[in-house]
């Protein structure tokens, strides 16, 4: 098995160890995101729908190491990229190792551009978010492993080209690549967890979790795009965004 799928199976079982705690214990409630506007939390973890998930998340891992292999590994050896390994090097002079080094915020804006696209698409378009994308928002309240819980055309032309093209475009080394689909799988279950501090690790935790409730705004990862197309929080519903900066720090519980 491929590194990045370990990885991003271990966070997912890093938060279904929390989620069992905090179930146990019932307190779940006071670790998740409440605000803004919820229906009553609960203490509770739904165990059934988190089977659901589970189990999409479980045939995605499968669906992304074939299009590992099959698909994006050969595209970077088409790009000249060595999938071997064999060479751990960002370049041979000072002049590549800076053009590496600015390829890196290039990296994080278009993954941010990749992934708005692709997400947003799955929403404008009737026959997509009807067939694919409503499957993913089953989850109004996720866990860790909603994170890939989705369709498979999704994972593969949301989920998978948002972690994969970036990196493939910008043609960096394959250890870098693959580093950077590790981060990635911590980013996006931290992105689903649902819980306050770890949601504030990524800050996009805590816009996903708004985007699991609304729907209709922070359709991105870290917001650029949704502060160009006026799809923030913040755009859409301003009343909801101050009472989130409200309890924002500490969090409170409402009612
Ligand atoms: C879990 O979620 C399902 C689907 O939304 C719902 O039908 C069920 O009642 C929930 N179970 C509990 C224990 O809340």
């Amino acid at each position: 098995m491929d590194p990045t799928n370990i990885v991003l199976l271990d966070y997912i079982v890093c938060i279904l160890l929390l989620d069992i705690y905090c179930d146990r214990n019932n307190c779940l409630d006071l670790y998740k995101i409440y605000v803004p506007l919820r229906v009553t939390p609960t203490p509770k973890v739904n165990w059934s729908l988190y089977q659901e998930a589970a189990i999409l998340a479980y045939k995605n891992t499968w669906l992304s190491l074939a299009l590992q292999y099959m698909v994006f590994q050969r595209l970077i050896v088409m790009r000249g990229g060595d999938i071997r390994m064999k060479k751990w090097t960002f370049g041979e002079t000072s002049i590549d190792i800076l053009w590496f080094v600015l390829k890196i915020p290039c990296i994080v804006w278009l993954t941010d551009i990749v992934f708005y696209v692709g997400h947003r698409a799955f929403h404008l378009n009737p026959w997509l978010y009807r067939n694919c994308h409503k499957i993913h928002h089953r989850w109004v309240e996720t866990y860790g492993c909603v994170a890939t819980a989705a369709h498979p055309l999704e994972q593969w032309f949301v989920n998978l080209h948002t972690v994969q093209l970036p990196t493939l475009l910008m043609n960096v080394p394959f250890h870098v690549h693959t580093a950077f689909i590790c981060y990635a799988s911590f980013y996006t279950v931290c992105d689903h967890s649902g819980y306050w501090w770890i949601g504030r690790i990524t800050q996009s935790g805590i816009t996903h979790d708004f985007h699991h409730h609304f729907q209709n705004v922070e359709f991105g990862i870290n917001s650029w795009c949704d502060r160009l197309f006026r799809t923030r929080m913040q755009d859409k519903y301003p009343s909801h965004w101050q009472d989130f900066k409200q309890h924002i720090d500490p969090p409170k519980k409402i009612n």
